[in-house]
């Protein structure tokens, strides 16, 4: 079976009605990055940090995988798909898909302070300043906040020069090192970007730039790729 790597962002989850990040006034649902979403935060005001990500856990779980997500996983009937995840959110497991690599964490997850080991999924619930992990430390969200290591970054870089097709989904490619992914594929290998804008990897040779959003492009590729 050939090998598909799909690399999404936040514009995969847009069209579930989940938010991307860079909204054109910087803010992330109405905050500043720097004030939920990195260890500095934490230290600072913990309450801020985990209301912030209890809502974005309720608002998961209020909201469906789409129709790119869904997509993505019927590419398993013919291909071996690794989708490489920038999201928190569990949208492509709760499509289908089996194989996700989650760069940034997932906000259905949370951990101890102390060990990151001792990790609990907690669905849609929420956590406050005071509920413990059994080491006795407090819990926090098991995301990677800006300037943490991307812990699952070494395994995302194993996976994409195996790539015999690669398609990047919904991210503007400005975070790294999540970003860097893309250039350790091979090539000559067929590679394509659905995204509505046009940020600045578009211009690359090589890509092709399906513009359409996730839910309308994705689908169409999927369906391409399925005939062959
Ligand atoms: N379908 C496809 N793409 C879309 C859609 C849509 N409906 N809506 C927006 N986009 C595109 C935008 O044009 C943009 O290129 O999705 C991209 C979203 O970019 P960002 O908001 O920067 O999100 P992302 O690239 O995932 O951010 C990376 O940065 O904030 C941190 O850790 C966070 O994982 C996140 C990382």
């Amino acid at each position: 079976m050939e090998k598909v790597v799909v690399l999404t962002g936040a514009g995969m989850s847009a069209d579930s009605g989940l938010k991307t990040f860079r909204d054109s006034d910087g803010l992330w649902e109405g905050h500043d990055i720097q004030e939920v979403a990195t260890p500095q935060a934490w230290e600072r005001d913990k309450e801020l940090v985990l209301e912030f990500y209890n809502q974005r856990r309720k608002q998961l779980h209020a909201v469906d995988p789409n129709e790119g997500h869904r997509a993505l996983a019927e590419l398993e009937d013919q291909y071996d798909v690794t989708i490489i995840t920038q999201n928190v959110d569990n949208l492509h497991e709760r499509a289908g898909s089996s194989d996700v690599v989650h760069l940034h964490g997932e906000l259905s997850k949370v951990r101890s302070e102390e060990n990151s080991s001792l990790i609990y999924d907690i669905g849609g619930d929420i956590i406050e300043v005071g509920d413990t992990a059994e080491d006795g430390a407090q819990l926090r969200p098991h995301v990677v906040w800006f300037g943490e290591p991307v812990p699952n970054m070494r395994k995302a870089a194993d996976i994409v020069p195996n790539a015999d097709i690669l398609i990047v989904i919904g991210t503007s490619l400005v975070v790294y090192p999540a970003a860097g992914l893309v250039d350790l594929t091979d090539q000559n290998i067929p590679k394509y970007i659905i995204d509505p804008a046009t940020p600045e990897l578009r211009t690359f040779k090589g890509w092709e730039h399906v513009q359409e959003r996730a839910a309308e492009g994705t689908p169409k590729l999927v369906q391409d790729l399925l005939k062959n």
